[in-house]
């Protein structure tokens, strides 16, 4: 039987996940509150919608007759749209509200990891009392990690002795709105993402990715959501080890061994340190943009995963076709503090040669695809090194056009690559 699949989401994330379900036995429909060109080009029908909104995205699965939903974002997770999809019957990829606190709620998370004995925790504390978070930071030995306990679209955190000082992170609180924060010891060391693919107590893996989350080059400026990212050629990165990635999986593992229920995608993110793996922080979603490497590489079916856990099947074992990829976006100039949305763009998905084209939050209207306040498209380069792939999503990038957009051009590259594998070179001494 034909599966007809509801995705949920606009993003770049989620086309290629539109992208992985085109080709199969599906039918896809999607909803998010942009209209996402790409997606929309993929799909039977395309709802534009509060997609945080469980009813909104009930009533359209049902007029649509889907026999199950994928859910990119966090939102919809935070706000309960798997719990009501699937309480209408309609099987979700996506953890309910209560399991998908391993993201939405960073206080939680921590003591999750403490109560289960899942290692790689740094140190840390929690406040609601933002004068009481102030008094810590101030008689902290060290530096620290300043997290607001909510979803920030990856925005919120402050570290101390990187980005700001101590001074600046208790006025960074105390103007805040924040209602919980949580404190933690300051994480040194290099970052790297491993996404799975969970369900029914199983799990598989994906290859470890490298996201860069500063706005500017050489790692610059405030947090984004990710302005771009690389994978290797097999599972791991130039600068780990097989036991750095045996290590995260393992901690992958224990977290589900103890989210009882957990289905979907998990997202670990973790700090390769002196000292080994440590957890940055989990999500309960693929990663954006670490989806758009690895899901273009996975050669399973991905349908083939969404059905065995809707069915209480075993898993298939995933098989990754082997490139090396570097994935770069282009987002609207002043991004994220001060963005410029609103501006006509023109795109050509046709354009990209080697790479792939994936568009993110635009919005196409009558009269051509328009920028929001949040990250525009992405290239994909795939080839046989990092830095072959680099230059396919260079050359992609020229070509779609970047006018009025900022990239960072020195994701990928050879240089920063190889700062990298002497970072953790060092650490290691
Ligand atoms: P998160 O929203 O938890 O992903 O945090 C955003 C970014 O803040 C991470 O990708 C890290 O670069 C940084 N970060 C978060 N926690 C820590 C930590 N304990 N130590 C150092 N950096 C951190
Ligand atoms: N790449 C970071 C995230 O998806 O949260």
């Amino acid at each position: 039987m034909d599966e007809i699949v509801l995705l949920v989401g606009g993003g770049g994330r989620e086309h290629a996940i539109a992208r992985a379900l085109a080709d199969a036995d599906v039918t896809l429909y999607a909803c998010a509150s942009n209209r996402n060109p790409g997606i929309a080009r993929l799909a039977a029908g395309f709802e534009t919608l509060d997609e945080t909104h469980p009813t909104a995205v009930v009533t359209y699965a049902t007029e649509v007759d889907a026999t199950m939903a994928v859910i990119g974002p966090e939102a919809p997770l935070e706000s309960g749209v798997a719990d009501a999809l699937d309480e209408a019957g309609v099987y979700t990829f996506g953890p309910h509200e209560s399991e998908a606190r391993i993201e939405t709620d960073k206080a939680f998370q921590r003591r999750f990891m403490a109560k289960h004995d899942v290692p790689g925790s740094p140190d840390f504390a929690t406040f609601d009392d933002m004068d009481a978070a102030c008094e810590y930071i101030d008689g902290y030995d060290g530096d620290l990690a300043v997290k607001p306990a909510g979803l920030t679209g990856g925005k919120g955190v402050r570290v101390t002795g990187d980005q700001i000082t101590k001074a600046q992170a208790m006025d960074y609180l105390r103007e805040s709105e924040y209602d919980r924060v949580v404190l933690e010891e300051r994480l040194i060391g290099e970052e790297f993402t491993v996404q799975a693919l969970v369900a029914n107590g199983e799990i598989r893996v994906s290859p470890a990715v490298q996201d860069h989350k500063r706005a500017y080059e050489g790692g610059e400026g405030p947090n984004t959501g990710g302005m771009g990212s690389y994978s290797d050629a097999g599972e791991l990165l130039p600068f780990m080890t097989d036991e750095d990635y045996a290590d995260a999986v393992s901690i992958i593992e224990q977290v589900v061994e103890n989210l009882k229920g957990y289905k979907g995608a998990l997202y670990g993110q973790f700090m390769l340190t002196a000292d080994g793996v440590s957890v940055v922080e989990f999500n309960a979603r693929f990663g954006d943009p670490e989806a758009m490497n690895t899901l273009p590489v996975l050669e399973t079916p991905f349908i083939d995963v969404l059905r065995a856990a809707r069915d209480g099947e075993p898993l298939p074992e995933l098989s990754f076709s082997q490139p090396a990829t570097v994935c770069k976006y282009a987002v609207p100039a002043g991004y994220p503090t001060d963005p410029s949305g609103g501006t006509k763009v023109a795109i050509d998905e046709d354009s990209a040669g080697d790479a792939l084209l994936f568009y993110a939050s635009v919005d196409e209207r009558d009269d051509g695809v328009y920028t929001t306040t949040s990250r525009s498209f992405a290239v994909v380069g795939r080839a046989d090194s990092i830095d072959a792939a680099e230059g396919i999503a260079e050359e992609a990038l020229s070509e779609a056009g970047t006018e009025g957009l900022h990239v960072r051009h020195d994701i990928g590259t050879a240089e920063l690559v190889q700062r990298r594998v002497d970072h953790v070179e060092e650490l290691r001494e």
